[in-house]
Protein backbone atom coordinates (compact mmCIF):
# COMPACT_ATOMS: atom_id res chain seq x y z
CA UNK A 1 0.00 0.00 0.00
CA UNK A 2 0.65 3.68 -0.12
CA UNK A 3 3.01 5.89 2.20
CA UNK A 4 0.90 8.82 1.04
CA UNK A 5 -0.45 11.17 3.86
CA UNK A 6 -4.45 10.57 3.65
CA UNK A 7 -6.91 12.66 4.90
CA UNK A 8 -10.64 12.08 4.46
CA UNK A 9 -13.49 14.61 4.41
CA UNK A 10 -16.93 13.64 4.88
CA UNK A 11 -19.65 15.71 3.58
CA UNK A 12 -22.98 15.40 5.40
CA UNK A 13 -23.94 19.11 4.95
CA UNK A 14 -27.01 18.75 2.82
CA UNK A 15 -30.30 19.21 4.69
CA UNK A 16 -31.91 16.21 3.44
CA UNK A 17 -35.58 17.21 3.62
CA UNK A 18 -36.87 14.05 1.57
CA UNK A 19 -36.20 11.95 4.84
CA UNK A 20 -38.92 14.56 6.40
CA UNK A 21 -37.72 14.08 10.24
CA UNK A 22 -36.29 16.27 12.70
CA UNK A 23 -33.49 14.07 13.13
CA UNK A 24 -30.41 15.09 10.97
CA UNK A 25 -30.61 12.42 8.34
CA UNK A 26 -27.02 11.04 9.15
CA UNK A 27 -27.74 10.33 12.41
CA UNK A 28 -30.88 7.72 11.79
CA UNK A 29 -30.09 4.05 12.81
CA UNK A 30 -28.87 1.69 10.47
CA UNK A 31 -27.75 -1.79 11.77
CA UNK A 32 -28.06 -0.30 15.11
CA UNK A 33 -26.03 2.85 15.10
CA UNK A 34 -25.84 6.12 13.52
CA UNK A 35 -25.52 5.94 9.41
CA UNK A 36 -22.63 8.77 9.82
CA UNK A 37 -20.67 6.08 11.89
CA UNK A 38 -20.86 3.45 9.17
CA UNK A 39 -18.90 5.80 7.19
CA UNK A 40 -16.50 7.10 9.75
CA UNK A 41 -16.06 3.46 10.84
CA UNK A 42 -15.12 2.41 7.21
CA UNK A 43 -12.92 5.43 6.66
CA UNK A 44 -10.92 4.34 9.61
CA UNK A 45 -10.06 1.17 8.11
CA UNK A 46 -7.30 3.19 5.72
CA UNK A 47 -5.98 4.61 9.24
CA UNK A 48 -6.24 8.37 7.89
CA UNK A 49 -4.12 11.55 9.23
CA UNK A 50 -7.21 13.33 9.84
CA UNK A 51 -10.64 12.88 9.24
CA UNK A 52 -12.67 16.57 8.63
CA UNK A 53 -16.22 15.98 8.49
CA UNK A 54 -18.80 19.13 7.00
CA UNK A 55 -21.64 19.93 8.76
CA UNK A 56 -24.60 21.86 8.65
CA UNK A 57 -25.62 24.82 10.73
CA UNK A 58 -27.33 23.73 13.60
CA UNK A 59 -26.11 20.01 13.47
CA UNK A 60 -24.53 19.74 16.88
CA UNK A 61 -25.58 16.47 17.89
CA UNK A 62 -23.93 15.39 14.36
CA UNK A 63 -20.68 17.05 15.63
CA UNK A 64 -20.95 15.27 18.70
CA UNK A 65 -21.25 12.27 16.94
CA UNK A 66 -18.33 12.62 14.56
CA UNK A 67 -15.56 13.40 17.87
CA UNK A 68 -13.11 13.19 17.86
CA UNK A 69 -12.87 13.81 14.76
CA UNK A 70 -12.95 17.51 13.78
CA UNK A 71 -16.09 18.81 12.29
CA UNK A 72 -16.31 22.47 10.14
CA UNK A 73 -19.63 23.95 9.20
CA UNK A 74 -21.13 24.98 5.58
CA UNK A 75 -23.39 27.68 6.66
CA UNK A 76 -25.32 27.46 3.28
CA UNK A 77 -25.76 24.27 1.45
CA UNK A 78 -24.65 25.86 -2.14
CA UNK A 79 -23.44 22.36 -3.35
CA UNK A 80 -20.95 19.45 -3.03
CA UNK A 81 -17.78 21.55 -4.27
CA UNK A 82 -18.39 24.56 -1.73
CA UNK A 83 -18.91 21.70 1.12
CA UNK A 84 -15.52 20.88 0.03
CA UNK A 85 -13.73 24.04 0.28
CA UNK A 86 -15.12 24.50 3.71
CA UNK A 87 -12.55 21.86 4.78
CA UNK A 88 -9.54 24.03 3.18
CA UNK A 89 -8.18 25.42 6.55
CA UNK A 90 -8.54 22.07 8.34
CA UNK A 91 -6.90 20.45 6.03
CA UNK A 92 -3.80 23.50 4.77
CA UNK A 93 -1.17 20.93 6.10
CA UNK A 94 -2.02 18.08 4.57
CA UNK A 95 -3.47 19.29 1.25
CA UNK A 96 0.00 19.31 -0.86
CA UNK A 97 1.14 17.49 -3.68
CA UNK A 98 1.48 13.73 -3.09
CA UNK A 99 -0.79 13.69 -0.45
CA UNK A 100 -4.49 12.00 -0.89
CA UNK A 101 -7.70 13.35 -0.01
CA UNK A 102 -10.60 10.90 -0.17
CA UNK A 103 -13.89 12.82 -0.25
CA UNK A 104 -16.78 10.82 0.56
CA UNK A 105 -20.58 11.11 1.42
CA UNK A 106 -21.58 11.28 4.95
CA UNK A 107 -25.33 9.29 3.40
CA UNK A 108 -23.49 6.93 1.54
CA UNK A 109 -22.61 3.99 4.27
CA UNK A 110 -22.24 0.96 2.38
CA UNK A 111 -19.33 1.60 0.81
CA UNK A 112 -16.65 -1.32 1.48
CA UNK A 113 -13.21 -0.94 2.73
CA UNK A 114 -11.99 -2.80 -0.47
CA UNK A 115 -13.68 0.29 -2.34
CA UNK A 116 -11.66 2.68 -0.41
CA UNK A 117 -8.21 0.38 -0.98
CA UNK A 118 -9.53 0.51 -4.66
CA UNK A 119 -9.49 3.61 -4.78
CA UNK A 120 -5.93 4.53 -3.33
CA UNK A 121 -4.43 1.52 -5.34
CA UNK A 122 -5.96 3.37 -8.56
CA UNK A 123 -3.50 6.57 -7.64
CA UNK A 124 -0.51 4.04 -7.59
CA UNK A 125 -1.28 2.98 -10.87
CA UNK A 126 0.56 3.67 -13.94
CA UNK A 127 0.40 6.65 -15.39
CA UNK A 128 -0.51 7.70 -11.92
CA UNK A 129 -3.65 9.53 -12.27
CA UNK A 130 -4.49 12.83 -10.20
CA UNK A 131 -8.21 12.31 -9.47
CA UNK A 132 -9.83 8.42 -9.24
CA UNK A 133 -13.61 8.63 -9.36
CA UNK A 134 -15.57 5.88 -8.13
CA UNK A 135 -18.12 4.69 -11.10
CA UNK A 136 -20.59 2.40 -11.34
CA UNK A 137 -23.47 0.89 -14.09
CA UNK A 138 -26.54 0.73 -12.14
CA UNK A 139 -29.56 -0.90 -14.22
CA UNK A 140 -31.32 2.06 -13.93
CA UNK A 141 -29.09 5.54 -14.19
CA UNK A 142 -31.65 8.00 -13.87
CA UNK A 143 -30.59 11.15 -11.13
CA UNK A 144 -27.13 10.23 -11.53
CA UNK A 145 -24.48 12.27 -12.93
CA UNK A 146 -22.85 10.75 -15.81
CA UNK A 147 -19.19 9.84 -16.20
CA UNK A 148 -17.78 10.86 -19.90
CA UNK A 149 -14.72 9.22 -20.81
CA UNK A 150 -12.64 9.90 -23.63
CA UNK A 151 -11.13 7.77 -26.06
CA UNK A 152 -8.99 6.03 -23.79
CA UNK A 153 -11.53 4.91 -21.09
CA UNK A 154 -10.40 7.83 -18.40
CA UNK A 155 -13.01 10.40 -17.27
CA UNK A 156 -13.34 13.67 -18.98
CA UNK A 157 -16.23 15.14 -17.12
CA UNK A 158 -19.03 14.30 -15.43
CA UNK A 159 -22.13 15.70 -16.02
CA UNK A 160 -25.42 16.04 -13.64
CA UNK A 161 -28.76 14.58 -14.83
CA UNK A 162 -30.35 17.67 -14.53
CA UNK A 163 -27.56 19.28 -17.01
CA UNK A 164 -27.05 16.36 -19.03
CA UNK A 165 -28.36 16.31 -22.96
CA UNK A 166 -30.37 13.30 -24.65
CA UNK A 167 -27.66 11.18 -25.97
CA UNK A 168 -25.82 12.06 -22.29
CA UNK A 169 -28.70 10.01 -20.45
CA UNK A 170 -27.92 6.99 -22.47
CA UNK A 171 -24.35 6.89 -20.79
CA UNK A 172 -24.46 4.12 -18.14
CA UNK A 173 -21.65 4.72 -16.42
CA UNK A 174 -22.28 6.74 -13.63
CA UNK A 175 -20.86 8.57 -10.48
CA UNK A 176 -20.98 7.09 -7.31
CA UNK A 177 -19.91 10.31 -5.81
CA UNK A 178 -16.58 9.39 -3.74
CA UNK A 179 -13.70 10.62 -5.14
CA UNK A 180 -9.50 10.58 -4.37
CA UNK A 181 -7.62 13.83 -4.95
CA UNK A 182 -4.33 14.42 -5.51
CA UNK A 183 -3.82 16.88 -2.34
CA UNK A 184 -1.77 19.56 -4.31
CA UNK A 185 -4.67 20.15 -6.79
CA UNK A 186 -8.35 19.44 -5.09
CA UNK A 187 -8.75 23.23 -3.11
CA UNK A 188 -7.14 25.39 -6.24
CA UNK A 189 -9.04 23.81 -8.87
CA UNK A 190 -12.42 24.13 -6.35
CA UNK A 191 -11.63 27.84 -6.43
CA UNK A 192 -12.34 27.54 -10.07
CA UNK A 193 -15.47 25.83 -10.07
CA UNK A 194 -18.89 27.92 -10.61
CA UNK A 195 -22.43 27.91 -10.39
CA UNK A 196 -23.67 28.54 -13.67
CA UNK A 197 -25.76 24.70 -14.08
CA UNK A 198 -29.57 23.49 -13.54
CA UNK A 199 -29.62 23.63 -9.77
CA UNK A 200 -26.99 26.88 -8.93
CA UNK A 201 -24.75 24.50 -6.82
CA UNK A 202 -21.13 24.63 -6.68
CA UNK A 203 -20.74 21.38 -8.08
CA UNK A 204 -17.85 18.54 -7.10
CA UNK A 205 -18.22 16.91 -9.84
CA UNK A 206 -16.74 20.30 -12.35
CA UNK A 207 -13.14 18.99 -10.73
CA UNK A 208 -12.69 16.67 -13.63
CA UNK A 209 -13.52 18.43 -16.45
CA UNK A 210 -11.17 21.47 -15.08
CA UNK A 211 -8.65 18.52 -13.81
CA UNK A 212 -8.32 17.56 -17.40
CA UNK A 213 -8.16 21.06 -18.49
CA UNK A 214 -4.91 21.40 -16.04
CA UNK A 215 -3.53 18.37 -18.06
CA UNK A 216 -3.94 15.91 -14.89
CA UNK A 217 -4.75 12.65 -15.01
CA UNK A 218 -8.08 10.98 -14.33
CA UNK A 219 -9.37 7.20 -13.75
CA UNK A 220 -12.12 5.97 -12.79
CA UNK A 221 -12.48 2.55 -10.36
CA UNK A 222 -16.09 0.93 -10.73
CA UNK A 223 -17.76 -0.49 -8.24
CA UNK A 224 -21.66 -1.94 -8.05
CA UNK A 225 -24.85 0.12 -7.08
CA UNK A 226 -25.03 -1.70 -3.42
CA UNK A 227 -22.08 0.29 -2.43
CA UNK A 228 -22.52 3.45 -3.51
CA UNK A 229 -26.63 4.15 -2.78
CA UNK A 230 -27.07 6.92 -0.75
CA UNK A 231 -29.62 7.25 1.65
CA UNK A 232 -32.24 10.61 1.03
CA UNK A 233 -35.41 9.18 2.12
CA UNK A 234 -36.90 6.39 4.98
CA UNK A 235 -37.60 4.11 1.78
CA UNK A 236 -33.76 4.19 1.54
CA UNK A 237 -32.87 3.58 4.37
CA UNK A 238 -35.10 0.51 4.45
CA UNK A 239 -33.53 -0.68 1.46
CA UNK A 240 -29.41 0.11 2.97
CA UNK A 241 -30.60 -1.84 6.35
CA UNK A 242 -31.68 -4.98 3.98
CA UNK A 243 -28.19 -4.16 2.03
CA UNK A 244 -26.48 -4.81 5.33
CA UNK A 245 -28.28 -7.52 7.20
CA UNK A 246 -27.72 -9.20 4.18
CA UNK A 247 -24.23 -8.62 4.76
CA UNK A 248 -24.25 -9.13 8.61
CA UNK A 249 -26.20 -12.83 7.84
CA UNK A 250 -23.56 -13.68 5.61
CA UNK A 251 -20.97 -13.11 8.00
CA UNK A 252 -22.82 -14.85 11.21
CA UNK A 253 -22.95 -18.01 8.46
CA UNK A 254 -19.43 -17.61 7.24
CA UNK A 255 -18.13 -17.64 11.15
CA UNK A 256 -19.77 -21.02 12.23
CA UNK A 257 -23.48 -20.07 13.31
CA UNK A 258 -26.23 -21.43 11.93
CA UNK A 259 -29.22 -19.26 11.43
CA UNK A 260 -32.60 -21.57 10.50
CA UNK A 261 -33.80 -19.10 8.77
CA UNK A 262 -31.07 -16.16 8.34
CA UNK A 263 -33.71 -13.46 6.89
CA UNK A 264 -35.46 -13.42 10.04
CA UNK A 265 -32.73 -12.58 12.23
CA UNK A 266 -31.85 -9.09 12.55
CA UNK A 267 -28.71 -8.26 13.51
CA UNK A 268 -26.27 -4.83 14.90
CA UNK A 269 -23.34 -3.97 13.51
CA UNK A 270 -21.47 -5.31 16.60
CA UNK A 271 -23.20 -8.71 17.47
CA UNK A 272 -20.96 -11.29 17.89
CA UNK A 273 -21.35 -15.14 17.58
CA UNK A 274 -19.57 -18.12 18.71
CA UNK A 275 -18.85 -21.16 16.80
CA UNK A 276 -21.65 -23.47 16.48
CA UNK A 277 -24.26 -21.26 18.01
CA UNK A 278 -27.85 -21.88 16.35
CA UNK A 279 -29.90 -19.25 16.03
CA UNK A 280 -33.58 -19.77 15.30
CA UNK A 281 -35.95 -17.99 13.34
CA UNK A 282 -37.48 -14.59 14.35
CA UNK A 283 -34.43 -13.44 16.34
CA UNK A 284 -33.46 -10.02 17.18
CA UNK A 285 -29.92 -8.74 17.85
CA UNK A 286 -29.83 -5.36 19.29
CA UNK A 287 -26.38 -3.42 19.94
CA UNK A 288 -23.70 -4.88 22.25
CA UNK A 289 -24.62 -8.80 22.03
CA UNK A 290 -21.50 -11.05 22.23
CA UNK A 291 -22.81 -14.88 21.82
CA UNK A 292 -20.37 -17.43 23.33
CA UNK A 293 -19.38 -21.16 21.93
CA UNK A 294 -22.36 -23.79 21.16
CA UNK A 295 -25.32 -21.48 22.50
CA UNK A 296 -28.83 -22.27 21.33
CA UNK A 297 -31.08 -18.78 20.86
CA UNK A 298 -34.56 -20.38 20.16
CA UNK A 299 -37.22 -18.45 18.35
CA UNK A 300 -38.47 -15.41 19.07
CA UNK A 301 -35.83 -13.42 21.57
CA UNK A 302 -34.68 -10.14 21.67
CA UNK A 303 -31.34 -9.46 22.97
CA UNK A 304 -29.87 -6.32 23.91
CA UNK A 305 -26.23 -5.67 25.69
CA UNK A 306 -26.04 -9.22 26.78
CA UNK A 307 -23.19 -11.60 27.10
CA UNK A 308 -24.22 -14.88 26.82
CA UNK A 309 -21.52 -17.39 27.73
CA UNK A 310 -20.67 -20.68 26.11
CA UNK A 311 -23.57 -23.59 26.01
CA UNK A 312 -26.45 -21.44 26.92
CA UNK A 313 -29.75 -22.03 26.22
CA UNK A 314 -32.07 -18.91 25.52
CA UNK A 315 -36.05 -18.77 24.79
CA UNK A 316 -37.78 -18.95 23.37
CA UNK A 317 -39.41 -16.02 23.83
CA UNK A 318 -36.65 -14.64 26.25
CA UNK A 319 -36.14 -10.78 26.58
CA UNK A 320 -32.42 -9.89 27.50
CA UNK A 321 -31.77 -6.30 28.39
CA UNK A 322 -28.95 -4.49 28.56
CA UNK A 323 -25.63 -5.07 31.16
CA UNK A 324 -26.57 -8.66 31.60
CA UNK A 325 -24.36 -12.10 31.66
CA UNK A 326 -25.79 -15.14 31.04
CA UNK A 327 -23.29 -17.20 32.56
CA UNK A 328 -22.30 -20.90 30.92
CA UNK A 329 -24.46 -23.44 30.22
CA UNK A 330 -27.12 -21.10 31.78
CA UNK A 331 -31.02 -21.47 31.05
CA UNK A 332 -33.24 -18.71 30.52
CA UNK A 333 -36.98 -19.40 29.21
CA UNK A 334 -39.92 -18.13 27.63
CA UNK A 335 -41.20 -14.90 28.60
CA UNK A 336 -38.05 -14.63 30.52
CA UNK A 337 -37.12 -10.78 30.83
CA UNK A 338 -33.48 -9.92 32.32
CA UNK A 339 -32.16 -6.61 33.30
CA UNK A 340 -28.57 -5.49 34.39
CA UNK A 341 -28.78 -9.41 35.63
CA UNK A 342 -25.71 -11.76 36.29
CA UNK A 343 -26.58 -15.50 36.10
CA UNK A 344 -23.69 -17.93 37.48
CA UNK A 345 -23.06 -20.76 35.55
CA UNK A 346 -25.81 -23.67 34.98
CA UNK A 347 -28.26 -21.09 36.90
CA UNK A 348 -32.34 -21.31 35.47
CA UNK A 349 -34.84 -19.05 35.17
CA UNK A 350 -37.19 -20.94 33.17
CA UNK A 351 -40.42 -19.78 32.29
CA UNK A 352 -42.33 -15.85 33.15
CA UNK A 353 -40.19 -14.03 35.17
CA UNK A 354 -38.38 -10.60 35.67
CA UNK A 355 -35.21 -10.60 36.89
CA UNK A 356 -33.46 -7.23 37.14
CA UNK A 357 -30.93 -5.29 39.14
CA UNK A 358 -29.82 -9.57 40.56
CA UNK A 359 -27.17 -11.64 40.88
CA UNK A 360 -27.76 -15.15 40.47
CA UNK A 361 -25.79 -17.60 41.88
CA UNK A 362 -24.25 -20.90 40.25
CA UNK A 363 -26.93 -23.12 39.84
CA UNK A 364 -29.47 -21.52 41.25
CA UNK A 365 -32.96 -21.86 39.94
CA UNK A 366 -35.50 -19.09 39.19
CA UNK A 367 -38.80 -20.66 39.33
CA UNK A 368 -41.97 -19.44 36.96
CA UNK A 369 -43.17 -16.39 38.18
CA UNK A 370 -40.70 -14.95 40.10
CA UNK A 371 -40.51 -11.12 40.10
CA UNK A 372 -37.54 -9.42 41.31
CA UNK A 373 -39.27 -6.09 42.80
CA UNK A 374 -36.46 -3.66 41.90
CA UNK A 375 -37.99 -0.39 41.92
CA UNK A 376 -40.03 1.19 44.47
CA UNK A 377 -41.14 4.43 42.63
CA UNK A 378 -38.02 6.50 43.17
CA UNK A 379 -34.99 4.35 42.58
CA UNK A 380 -33.66 0.79 42.00
CA UNK A 381 -32.39 -2.07 44.23
CA UNK A 382 -30.41 -4.81 44.19
CA UNK A 383 -31.69 -8.56 44.63
CA UNK A 384 -28.63 -11.24 45.56
CA UNK A 385 -29.45 -15.05 45.06
CA UNK A 386 -26.68 -17.33 46.42
CA UNK A 387 -25.67 -20.48 44.54
CA UNK A 388 -27.70 -23.35 44.49
CA UNK A 389 -30.46 -21.11 46.07
CA UNK A 390 -34.08 -22.42 45.27
CA UNK A 391 -36.94 -19.78 44.69
CA UNK A 392 -40.72 -21.09 44.10
CA UNK A 393 -42.91 -19.99 41.97
CA UNK A 394 -44.52 -16.83 42.14
CA UNK A 395 -42.10 -15.12 44.77
CA UNK A 396 -41.48 -12.13 44.63
CA UNK A 397 -38.20 -10.86 45.90
CA UNK A 398 -38.25 -7.20 47.14
CA UNK A 399 -35.16 -5.49 46.84
CA UNK A 400 -32.74 -4.60 48.35
CA UNK A 401 -32.89 -8.19 49.48
CA UNK A 402 -30.15 -11.31 49.32
CA UNK A 403 -31.66 -15.14 49.20
CA UNK A 404 -28.57 -17.03 51.15
CA UNK A 405 -26.41 -19.68 49.17
CA UNK A 406 -28.50 -22.92 49.08
CA UNK A 407 -31.84 -21.48 50.44
CA UNK A 408 -35.48 -22.41 49.50
CA UNK A 409 -37.78 -19.92 49.12
CA UNK A 410 -41.39 -21.60 49.27
CA UNK A 411 -43.77 -20.54 46.16
CA UNK A 412 -45.77 -17.57 46.21
CA UNK A 413 -43.76 -15.68 49.03
CA UNK A 414 -43.03 -12.10 49.31
CA UNK A 415 -39.64 -11.84 50.62
CA UNK A 416 -39.12 -8.51 52.38
CA UNK A 417 -36.06 -9.69 54.69
CA UNK A 418 -32.78 -11.27 53.87
CA UNK A 419 -33.07 -15.24 53.67
CA UNK A 420 -30.16 -17.03 55.70
CA UNK A 421 -28.05 -19.61 53.67
CA UNK A 422 -29.59 -22.93 53.64
CA UNK A 423 -33.22 -22.09 55.63
CA UNK A 424 -36.36 -21.88 54.02
CA UNK A 425 -37.93 -19.13 53.99
CA UNK A 426 -42.17 -19.04 53.37
CA UNK A 427 -43.68 -15.52 53.22
CA UNK A 428 -47.27 -16.19 52.36
CA UNK A 429 -50.56 -15.99 54.27
CA UNK A 430 -51.37 -18.61 55.78
CA UNK A 431 -54.39 -21.52 54.63
CA UNK A 432 -57.56 -22.21 55.94
CA UNK A 433 -59.67 -25.76 55.26
CA UNK A 434 -63.25 -25.15 56.12
CA UNK A 435 -64.41 -28.88 55.84
CA UNK A 436 -67.63 -28.60 54.04
CA UNK A 437 -67.51 -25.19 53.63
CA UNK A 438 -68.45 -25.27 49.72
CA UNK A 439 -71.62 -26.54 50.08
CA UNK A 440 -73.39 -24.44 52.59
CA UNK A 441 -72.00 -21.61 50.21
CA UNK A 442 -73.48 -23.38 47.76
CA UNK A 443 -77.01 -23.79 49.50
CA UNK A 444 -77.11 -20.23 50.87
CA UNK A 445 -76.03 -17.96 47.32
CA UNK A 446 -77.37 -20.44 44.85
CA UNK A 447 -80.79 -19.84 46.44
CA UNK A 448 -80.14 -16.22 45.98
CA UNK A 449 -79.76 -16.58 42.54
CA UNK A 450 -82.52 -18.16 41.74
CA UNK A 451 -84.45 -15.62 43.32
CA UNK A 452 -83.12 -13.26 41.12
CA UNK A 453 -83.45 -15.20 38.10
CA UNK A 454 -86.99 -15.50 38.56
CA UNK A 455 -87.78 -11.98 39.87
C1 LIG B 1 -24.09 13.67 -6.19
C2 LIG B 1 -23.19 13.90 -7.39
C3 LIG B 1 -23.63 13.00 -8.53
C4 LIG B 1 -23.60 11.56 -8.07
C5 LIG B 1 -24.43 11.38 -6.82
C6 LIG B 1 -24.20 9.99 -6.25
C7 LIG B 1 -22.58 16.25 -7.23
C8 LIG B 1 -22.76 17.60 -7.79
N1 LIG B 1 -23.28 15.28 -7.80
O1 LIG B 1 -25.40 14.08 -6.55
O2 LIG B 1 -22.79 13.15 -9.65
O3 LIG B 1 -24.09 10.70 -9.12
O4 LIG B 1 -24.03 12.31 -5.80
O5 LIG B 1 -25.07 9.77 -5.19
O6 LIG B 1 -21.80 16.07 -6.31
N2 LIG B 1 -23.62 18.21 0.49
C9 LIG B 1 -23.14 19.12 1.38
N3 LIG B 1 -23.36 20.45 1.15
C10 LIG B 1 -24.05 20.87 0.06
C11 LIG B 1 -24.55 19.93 -0.84
C12 LIG B 1 -24.30 18.59 -0.60
O7 LIG B 1 -22.53 18.76 2.40
O8 LIG B 1 -24.19 22.10 -0.08
C13 LIG B 1 -23.38 16.79 0.74
C14 LIG B 1 -24.66 16.03 0.98
O9 LIG B 1 -24.95 16.00 2.38
C15 LIG B 1 -24.30 14.66 0.44
C16 LIG B 1 -23.30 14.95 -0.66
O10 LIG B 1 -22.80 16.23 -0.41
O11 LIG B 1 -23.65 13.88 1.44
C17 LIG B 1 -23.90 14.87 -2.07
O12 LIG B 1 -24.93 15.82 -2.20
P1 LIG B 1 -26.31 15.46 -2.88
O13 LIG B 1 -27.15 16.67 -2.87
O14 LIG B 1 -26.85 14.22 -2.32
O15 LIG B 1 -25.83 15.21 -4.39
P2 LIG B 1 -26.57 14.34 -5.49
O16 LIG B 1 -27.56 15.21 -6.18
O17 LIG B 1 -27.04 13.08 -4.92
MG1 LIG C 1 -27.35 12.25 -2.96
Amino acid sequence: MTDRPLAAIVLAAGKSTRMRSDLPKVLHPLAGRPILSHVLDAVAALAPARTVVVVGPDMAPVAALAAPHQTVVQERPEGSGHAVLCARKALADLARPGSDLLILFGDTPLVEVETFRALVAARDAAPRPDLVLLGFRPAEPRGYGRILCDDDGQPAAIVEERDASDAQRRIDLCNGGLMLVDGGILFALLDKVGKDNAKGEYYLTDLVALARAAGHGTAVVETELEQVMGINTRAELAIAEAVLQSRLRGRALAGGATLVDPTTVWFSWDTRLGRDVTVQPNVFFGPGVVVGDDVEIRAFCHLEGVRIEAGAKIGPFARLRPDSVIGVGARIGNFVEVKNATFGEGAKANHLAYVGDSRVGVGANVGAGVITCNYDGFAKHATEIGAGAFIGSNVALVAPVTVGAGAIVGAGSTIVEDVPADAVAVGRGRQENRAGGAARLRARRGGAKRKAAEG
